[in-house]
Order: structure tokens, then sequence, then C-alpha cells
């Protein structure tokens, strides 16, 4: 089964008769798990209408650039940014030859120049027009500059010309699009995640906790599945489903938290510290619900452990990376924190009323001893993804 689990797919569909493939692409796309958009040049809109695309993506169909509703309700360049990967299917010679040109004449050419996430085209034509000195010229190009080519497939035409040209299956184009995401590049690693809220109970119906909604925690889960690794994710509860091959292991207290860690430890290459694990818990768990018979309630509380500082320390420690959620002095502090925690590398961000803790964005600064890097304000799972080729690279050095 291919995944394109939380994946945004930007569908661009270009003016060639494989267009009416493209409608059967969305729904591939969609069973996958993707949030599919769909914008249409003119050329394609001649092949077949905004409306069918429209009622098989469930979201609007993205047509004008210089349309002034269209772009103040999503832009090219919101469109750009929203984008987890594009692809183009059909791409025609005419709009090949435009993206080689590097054009912002209309919305596709505008997003695919205004984005850095991956873009693919899944070429359509007639044999002779793919043969044409041009057009592999212009493949040529876009292949240099990292544009990914998925066919064509040879047969027969629509022209009723027989050979190479034409579009790829939706099956097909839906299973590499998949691969776009599957990097390898942790592949035969094991990373160990601690992730979301922990619970400290005060008597047998409440406790203490915080804001944590573990998304960010999740999204780095499934990038790291998808980079190939094997991953085990420590969940606090949470409200989130479990991304696709990764083994979760239910815990609520920062003590369970600590022990499940620890069982687990010794077999991980990487540990990733994003939960937000209480640092206090009552001394004292009430056996029966407290009454509320006094004007004032002390609870006397006491540290809970640290568990990334104690897997930093330990004496074969994996590569550990821990997270900072600051209301202020963001670097220095992180700063601080890669120190006294022993820790290889922090990723901080600010957290605040509206920031961070329950949003679907983020925006980190990752730090290690030797450098800093600032990754820009993006979906959590567009972060996880960048974090985690950053934790490859640094894995491997
Ligand atoms: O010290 P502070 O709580 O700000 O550090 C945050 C980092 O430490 C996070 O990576 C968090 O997951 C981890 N942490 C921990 N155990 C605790 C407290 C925080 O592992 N008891």
């Amino acid at each position: 089964m291919i995944s394109l689990n939380n994946k945004h797919i930007l569908l661009g569909v270009s003016g060639s008769i494989a267009a009416y493939k493209s409608a059967e692409l969305v729904r591939r796309l969609k069973d996958a798990g993707a949030d599919v958009r769909v914008a249409l040049t003119k050329g394609g809109a001649e092949f077949i209408t905004p409306l069918t695309f429209q009622a098989l993506s469930g979201n609007p169909v993205h047509t004008n650039l210089l349309d002034t509703e269209a772009e103040a309700a999503m832009g090219h360049i919101a469109l750009a940014r929203w984008a987890d990967a594009i692809l183009v299917a059909p791409a025609s010679a005419n709009f090949i030859a435009r993206l080689a040109q590097g054009r912002a004449d209309d919305l596709l050419g505008a997003i695919c120049l205004a984005t850095d996430s991956t873009i693919a085209i899944a070429p359509a034509m007639n044999q002779q027009m793919w043969a044409n000195t041009a057009t592999q010229e212009n493949l040529q190009q876009l292949r240099q500059r990292g544009i990914l080519q998925f066919g064509p497939g040879e047969g027969d035409q629509a022209c009723g010309e027989t050979g190479p040209g034409r579009m790829l299956e939706a099956n097909q184009l839906a299973a590499h699009t998949a691969n776009i995401f599957e990097t390898g590049l942790l592949s035969g690693r094991t990373v160990l995640l601690i992730a979301g809220p922990t619970q400290e109970a005060i008597d047998p119906v409440r406790y203490l906790s915080n804001h944590s909604s573990g998304k960010m925690g999740y999204a780095i889960a499934q990038a790291a599945a998808e980079a190939g690794a094997k991953v085990i994710l420590i969940s606090g509860p949470t409200a989130l489903a479990t991304p696709p091959r990764v083994e979760r292991i239910n815990v609520r207290s920062a003590q369970q938290m600590f022990d499940t860690v620890m069982q687990h430890v010794a077999n991980s290459d990487i540990f990733i510290s994003t939960a937000a694990v209480a640092d206090y818990r009552p001394i004292n768990i009430a056996q029966q619900k407290i009454k509320k018979t006094k004007d004032t309630l002390t609870l006397e509380l006491q540290r809970n452990p640290d568990i990334l500082a104690a897997v930093a320390a330990l004496k074969n420690a994996p590569f550990t990376v821990g997270f900072a959620a600051e209301t202020e002095s963001l670097e220095q502090h992180a700063q601080e924190k890669l120190e006294r925690k022993g820790v290889d590398m922090i990723a901080a961000n600010l957290v605040g009323e509206g920031i961070a803790f329950e949003a679907d964005e983020n925006a980190l600064l990752v730090l290690t001893a030797e450098n800093k890097q600032q990754l820009a304000t993006a979906s959590k799972f567009m972060l996880g993804r960048q974090l985690i080729n950053i934790i490859a690279k640094q894995h491997h050095i």
C-alpha cells in the first residue's frame, strides 16, 4: 500500500488529451491519504473542466494568476508554500518549454517558480513532439535542476500514432509521487521518540498536564519512518492517529515514559525528545477523589527525572535530539540547554498564545555544538522532514 498520509499534493494539469487520466489520478492520490489541490492551465481547461477536479479533490480548483479574489483566497505564493510536492500531469510539450524557461505568466508557472518543494512532471504528447530536440533539450535542463520526470510510457497514442509520449497510468503516478517522500536516509537505523504531554495523577480523577498536542513529535516520527528507519514512538495521551509503519507505546506519566525509554534505548541509534514532560509530579496521589472542603489546597510536588539528560548521559548514548520550547531569548536558552543536558542537537521554538503547541505550523532553530540553522515557518510535517534530513546528515558524520 502506498502512503501519502498527511501530504499536500498540488496537481498541475496542462493541455493534453491525457488530462482525462488526471481525474483518476486525483482519486488515487486521495486514496493514498493526500490532500489534493489542482491548478489547471488554460490549455488544461480545454480538455477537462474545473468542476470535475473540484468534485474529486473536494477543494476549489485554481486557474487564474491575475484574479484578485482567487489570489486573496489562496494565491500563488500560498499554494507554492502549501505544497509538499508538485506533480504536473499531464505535462504538455508547451508546459515543459515554459517550465524550462522559468516563465511566470500563468498560475501554474508562477507556483513552480515560487516553490522550494519537489516538482515532478509526467510528460504526455505525440511521439514526434516528444522526440523533437527542443523538447529533449528542455527536459534535460529540467532534470539538471532536480525536477523529477515520471515516464512517459510507450504505446498507442490518441492521435493514432505509436511510440513514446503516453502519460503513465494514475496508479503508477501515485506510487512515484509517494516515493518522493521515501528518502531511505535512515534505512537500517532505529529511532526512538517521545512525544505529547505527560499526565501526573493528583487523585483517581485529576492530573497535572500541559497543552502539548504531540503534533510535532508525530510528524517527526512519520518523517523518520519515511526515511526508512524503524521507529518506536513512546507517546503521552494525544488525540492523534499513529503514523504508518510506526510502533507506538502509550504511557501517561513522566516516570512511565522514563521507564519505557530505558527499556528501548539500548537498541536505538537516534533519540528524539519532543515530549512536554512534566517537570514535577505530586508526591502523594490521593487514593480517593479529593473533596473541596477547604478554601485552599496545597499540592506538594517532586521533580521528575529528566529523560533527555538521562539518555544523553548513558555510556553508549544514541545521537540525542532535544527540544526547547521558550517564551523568550530563544537562542540563548537553547544554547544553554544544549550544553547543560549534554545533547547532540537542540531544536528550539517559541511558544505562547497561539504559537506552536496546538498549532499545525511551527518554526525551528536547530543548534548543534558546531552550527545553527533556522527552519522557516512551515507545516509541522514539512519541518519534521527537514529535521530528519539534518539529523541523518549529522548522524552519518
Ligand atoms: O528543560 P526543558 O524541559 O526545557 O527541556 C526540554 C527538553 O527536555 C525537551 O526535549 C523535553 O522532551 C526534555 N525533557 C525530558 N524530561 C523532562 C523534562 C524535559 O526529557 N523531565
